[in-house]
């Protein structure tokens, strides 16, 4: 039987508890919604996934410290020596009724952040400065910021007004049993060896005096899942899949190792 992740053109997503019928209500009550959790949980996967299955289109801005106000609302271009205005994702995803998806908005400066306020409350606008003009949202437009909240370590933290304008989902790293779910409709894998992989990724996350930076993603198990499947020997894969990416310490990896032989 084929896993299902590879028969559907919907972006695959499996569910770890209400957190597709919180998007829906959310889209339908035009409530902004907030994602946080540790790296490759799944947080941009449901965003793909609930743009689909809603049918909206999908507008995705990855933020840092250098993104501006005017890098999202638009700006004034010469072109064959006429200005003319060029809408920025989030003024474009205004107008077109997309879900505009704000992804480590916790990097973006406090400006930028403040700015989205209008957004991000009853009223659905945006007030943009440079065309002199208040974009309203088109019908369908929904605003989903995702972040971290590991990463900052409270040195950066989004402000009260700006955080209780959100609804808000907490993503953890599934129990064994549901990555191992994942494994299979990611990419194939059968559903013995994808258990395997998923105690061992349980098992990297229990080592939290190893001091990570992050523990071992379900991303990192998709990939040692995808090259097993590929036909790659099971320790190669772990190795320059799972253990390579967590770690530059020789010694520590030497043990990551090792720990990976014991599973396989
Ligand atoms: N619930 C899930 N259903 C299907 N695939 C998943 C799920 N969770 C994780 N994955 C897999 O893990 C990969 C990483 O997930 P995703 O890109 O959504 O992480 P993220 O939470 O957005 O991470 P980051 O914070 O680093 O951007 C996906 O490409 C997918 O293969
Ligand atoms: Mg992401």
């Amino acid at each position: 039987m084929q896993p299902m992740a590879l028969h559907q053109s919907l972006p695959w997503y499996h569910p770890a508890g209400k957190e597709c019928e919180l998007f829906e209500r959310a889209f339908s009550l035009h409530l902004p919604l907030m994602l946080k959790g540790p790296t490759g949980c799944g947080k941009t996967r449901l965003v793909e996934h609930m743009a689909a299955r809603l049918g909206r289109p999908l507008v995705t801005v990855c933020c840092h410290d250098d993104t501006s106000v005017t890098d999202l609302l638009g700006r004034w271009l010469i072109r064959g020596g006429e200005t003319v205005w060029q809408d920025g994702p989030a003024t474009r995803a205004l107008r077109q009724g997309a879900i505009l998806y704000l992804d480590e908005l916790i990097e973006a400066r406090p400006d930028v952040v403040t700015a989205l306020h209008p957004l991000a409350d009853h009223r659905r606008t945006l007030f943009v400065e440079r065309h002199d003009e208040e974009v309203s949202a088109a019908d369908g437009f929904m605003l989903v910021v995702s972040f971290n909240p590991g990463y900052t370590r409270g040195l950066k933290e989004l402000k009260p007004s700006t955080r209780q304008r959100f609804m808000g989902i907490s993503f953890t790293y599934p129990d064994p049993e549901e990555e191992a779910r994942i494994l299979t409709g990611e990419t194939g894998v059968d559903a013995a060896m994808a258990k395997r992989l998923a105690v061992l990724g349980n098992k990297l996350r229990g080592l939290k005096e190893l001091g990570f930076a992050e523990p071992a993603s379900t991303r990192l198990l998709v990939n040692a899942a995808r090259l097993i499947h590929a036909g790659m020997a099971p320790r190669m894969a772990c190795d320059t899949a799972l253990v390579e990416p967590l770690s530059d310490d020789a010694d520590l990896l030497r043990g990551l190792r090792d720990l990976v032989r014991l599973a396989f």
